[in-house]
C-alpha cells in the first residue's frame, strides 16, 4: 500500500510517524491503529499514542465580566476524559435586586409592621455593598382550600372573623410592588397590606417562592443584578405531595401564571417540589434567604443544603434585627463562590464529572466545587475534569452548563461525542468502543469490501442495535439488557417470558422472538413439543375428545374436564340440558300443533309419545 493514494492519512495515525518508524518496520501502515495496549507491544511508547478524539476548543467570542470561559467545545471518545479551568471573578460591587416575599397570615402583623420601617433604613445601609439597590414586595399564606382554610362562606371573605377583626382572603401569592428604588413607595405599599388568615400550620412559601423566582419580567429581575429573595415567615412550608390532602393531584409544571398579579394555579396545581425549586432559583440566578423565627429554624436549617445558594437567618421578635440579617445573608452569600453542573436530560448517567476547586488561599481538593471567604475582586478557579461512559444512540451534541451560583453568567460546554473511529476510512479498522482507539483486528486483506452486516441479507444493518464497521457488528450498549450475536439479532429483554424467565429459561431471544430448545415450543417456549402428556390410557389423545394445547388437553366438548377429558358429570343428564326444549313444549299445551314454535329452542328433537311403557301417565 502507497501511502499517496491516502491523502489525509496522516491525520488518522494513531501512532505518530516520527516514533514509529522503527515500531512499524515492514509493517502495513494500518497497524499504526489499534488497541493502546496492541500497540505498546508492538514496541509504540505510550507517549506516541494519540486518542485521537480528544480536544478542546474556547469559544473567546462571547463577552464575560465574571465568568470566563463562556463557551467551550470539547470531543470526546467513549471512555474519553479532559480537563479544563473556568475562572469565577466576584467583582467588588453589584446592583443588587431584594424581593420581600412575606407570609401574611395572621401571626405576622409585627413582622408586616416591622418591614414598614426598615425599607429605609436597610437601603441607606447596603449603599456600602451595593451600587443600585432595589426592592419589591409579594404577599402570601396558602392555597385557598379545605383544609388549609375555613370554606365556611363568611370565613372565606374574612377569614379572622372569630377575633372580630377584619382580615382580607387567604391567598397563593399576590405580587404587589415590582422591583423600585424608590423607597416612598415601598413604605407606602407596605402600609397598605393588610394581614389575612388560614387553618393549618404550614403555608404555602415554595409555592410563592416559585412564582417569584420564574416570573422574572413581573418582578422586575435585573439581568445585571445579584438576585436576592428573602422569605419572611414563622412556619414551616407545605411540600409537593402535601397539596393531595387538597385533592390537587397536578405537579407543578415550573412555569409562571401570574394574572394581575395573582398566582392562577393555586388551586390547580401541586406545591413545586424541592428539587424543583432549587432548578428554578439556580436558573434565575437567584440566592433565597429565609427570615424565619426561632420555632421553625431547625425545619428549615435541615432544607437549607438542598437549595445552592441559600442562607438561613433568625428573624428575633418584631423583626427586628431584620436590616442587620439581610446584610449579614449578602455579606455571606458573595463570599462564597459555589459551582453546579447540569447535564442535559437523557444524558447525565454518560458523564463523570469532578470539580477541584482552587481557591484564593490557595487551599484545593478534588470533589469541592466550593470556596468560602472569597473576597470581592479575587478569583477562583474551578478544575473541571469530565468522563463521557459511553456514546449517545445518536451523533448530537450534548450541553453540560457549568454554573456558579447565583451568577448571571454561564459556561456552556458542548460535548461532541467522538463515536466513530476515523481510521475507518482506512477501510479495515474497528470502531472499539470500549477503548475509543482504532484497533486493527480483522484478518483481511486492505481495503477488502465490507463483510455484509444485515442479518439474512436485508434489513437494517446490525438489526438496528449497532454499527456496521468493517463488516461487522458493533452492538449498542443498552439500559434493557445485552445485545449480541453477529448481527445484533440477539438480546436478553425484547421476548415473552413465563415464570419470570425470558422465554421460559427454555430459549433464545432472536429478533425479538423465542427460539426455543428441542423438546420445547410456544411463544415463550412455555410448552412442551411432545404430545405425551396428553395420552390417555387408552392410547387416544385426550380420550378421543380433545386437541392437546402446550401440553394439555383442551376438550371439544366444554362440559368435559380432567386431565385427558375423561369427565362429564353433566353428560347423561339429557333432560337437564333439553329442559327448555321440553318446558317450551309444556308451556304450548302438548298440543302437537303449535311444537313448530318451539323450533327456536330445540330443533325438533322431541317427539310426543302417549305413555312410557312401565310407567304411569302424567
Ligand atoms: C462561539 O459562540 C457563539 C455564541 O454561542 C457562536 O455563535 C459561535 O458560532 C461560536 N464560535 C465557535 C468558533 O464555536
Ligand atoms: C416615589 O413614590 C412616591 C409615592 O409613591 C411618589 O410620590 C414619588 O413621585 C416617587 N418618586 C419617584 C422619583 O418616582
Ligand atoms: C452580569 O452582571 C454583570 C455585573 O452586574 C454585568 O456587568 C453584566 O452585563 C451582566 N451580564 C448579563 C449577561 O446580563
Ligand atoms: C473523580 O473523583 C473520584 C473520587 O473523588 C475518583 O474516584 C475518580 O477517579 C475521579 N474521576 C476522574 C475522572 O477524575
Ligand atoms: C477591584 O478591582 C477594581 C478594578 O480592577 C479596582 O478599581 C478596585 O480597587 C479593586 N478593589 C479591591 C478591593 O481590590
Ligand atoms: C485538572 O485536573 C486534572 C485531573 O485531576 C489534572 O490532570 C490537571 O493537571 C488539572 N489541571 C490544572 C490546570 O490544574
Amino acid at each position: 500500500m502507497k501511502l499517496g493514494a491516502f491523502p489525509d492519512l496522516k491525520l488518522h495515525l494513531t501512532a505518530s510517524l516520527s516514533s514509529c518508524v522503527i515500531f512499524l518496520n515492514g509493517m502495513s501502515l494500518s497497524e499504526r491503529c489499534d488497541l493502546a495496549v496492541n500497540l505498546e507491544s508492538k514496541g509504540c511508547e505510550m507517549q506516541f499514542i494519540e486518542r485521537p478524539g480528544v480536544k478542546v476548543e474556547v469559544n473567546t467570542t462571547l463577552p464575560s465580566t465574571q465568568v470566563a470561559p463562556r463557551d467551550l467545545l470539547v470531543q470526546l471518545p467513549p471512555g474519553g476524559e479532559t480537563s479544563f479551568v473556568v475562572e469565577v471573578k466576584q467583582l467588588e460591587r453589584y446592583p443588587v435586586d431584594l424581593y420581600y416575599l412575606v407570609d401574611v397570615s395572621a401571626s405576622m402583623q409585627e413582622n408586616l409592621d416591622r418591614l414598614k420601617t426598615v425599607g429605609m433604613a436597610l437601603s441607606h445601609r447596603m449603599r456600602d455593598y451595593s451600587s443600585d439597590f432595589r426592592v419589591g414586595f409579594g404577599s402570601f399564606v396558602d392555597k385557598p382550600v379545605s383544609p388549609y382554610i375555613n370554606v365556611h362562606p363568611l370565613k372565606i371573605e374574612n377569614p379572622c372573623k372569630d377575633y372580630e377583626i377584619q382580615c382580607r382572603p387567604a391567598h397563593g401569592f399576590i405580587h404587589v410592588l415590582p422591583m423600585t428604588d424608590n423607597m416612598t413607595e415601598f413604605t407606602r405599599v407596605i402600609q397598605q397590606q393588610q394581614i389575612s388568615g388560614n387553618m393549618d400550620t404550614p403555608e404555602g412559601g415554595f409555592d410563592a417562592m416559585l412564582q417569584a423566582a420564574v416570573c422574572q419580567k413581573n418582578i422586575g429581575w435585573r439581568p445585571e443584578a445579584k438576585h436576592l429573595l428573602l422569605l419572611m415567615t414563622d412556619q414551616p412550608s407545605h411540600l409537593a405531595l402535601d397539596s393531595r390532602l387538597a385533592g390537587i393531584v397536578v405537579p407543578h409544571d415550573g412555569n409562571c401564571h401570574l394574572e394581575n398579579n395573582a398566582y392562577t394555579k393555586t388551586t390547580n396545581m401541586e406545591y413545586p417540589t424541592i428539587g424543583q425549586l432549587a432548578e428554578k432559583l439556580m436558573d434565575n440566578s437567584i440566592h433565597s434567604i429565609f427570615a424565619v423565627e426561632q420555632g421553625q429554624y431547625k425545619w428549615y436549617e435541615d432544607l437549607i443544603p438542598l437549595l445552592p445558594g441559600a442562607y438561613l437567618g433568625r428573624l428575633q421578635k418584631r423583626a427586628s434585627n431584620l436590616k442587620d440579617l439581610v446584610i449579614e445573608a449578602y455579606k455571606k452569600l458573595l463570599s462564597n463562590v459555589e459551582l453546579e453542573v447540569a447535564i442535559q436530560d437523557h444524558h447525565v448517567h454518560r458523564f463523570h464529572i469532578n470539580i477541584t476547586a482552587v481557591c484564593p488561599k490557595g487551599s484545593q481538593a478534588t470533589g469541592i466545587n466550593k470556596c468560602s471567604n472569597v473576597k470581592p475582586n479575587q478569583t477562583v478557579f474551578f478544575n473541571i475534569t469530565v468522563s463521557m461512559k459511553d456514546c449517545p444512540s445518536e451523533e448530537e451534541e450534548i450541553l453540560i452548563f457549568v454554573k456558579p451560583v447565583g451568577f448571571n453568567e454561564t459556561t456552556t460546554v458542548r460535548v461532541r461525542p467522538t463515536c466513530s473511529c476515523r481510521c475507518r476510512e482506512l477501510g479495515r479498522c474497528l470502531d472499539e468502543r470500549d477503548d475509543a482507539l482504532c484497533g486493527a483486528g480483522e484478518e483481511q486483506d486492505d481495503l477488502s469490501p465490507a463483510r455484509d452486516c444485515k442479518l439474512g441479507g436485508s434489513g437494517p444493518d446490525c438489526s438496528g442495535r449497532g454499527v456496521c464497521v468493517c463488516g461487522k457488528c458493533v452492538c449498542d450498549h443498552t439500559n434493557l439488557g445485552t445485545v449480541n450475536g453477529n448481527y445484533c439479532e440477539v438480546d436478553d429483554f425484547s421476548c415473552p417470558y413465563s415464570h419470570g424467565l425470558l422465554c421460559g429459561g427454555r430459549g433464545q431471544c432472536i429478533s425479538g422472538e423465542c427460539r426455543c430448545e428441542s423438546g420445547w415450543t410456544g411463544e415463550s417456549c412455555a410448552c412442551p413439543a411432545s404430545t405425551e402428556p396428553c395420552l390417555s390410557e387408552d392410547g387416544l389423545l385426550c380420550s378421543g375428545r380433545g386437541k392437546c394445547v402446550c401440553g394439555s388437553c383442551r376438550c371439544d366438548d366444554p362440559r368435559r374436564s380432567g386431565q385427558f377429558c375423561e369427565k362429564c358429570p353433566t353428560c347423561d343428564y339429557s333432560c337437564q340440558s333439553h329442559w327448555k326444549c321440553v318446558d317450551c313444549h309444556l308451556s304450548n299445551g302438548f298440543s302437537k300443533g303449535k311444537a313448530k314454535e318451539c323450533n327456536r329452542t330445540c330443533s325438533p328433537l322431541v317427539d310426543y309419545v302417549d305413555g312410557i311403557p312401565g310407567m304411569s301417565s302424567v
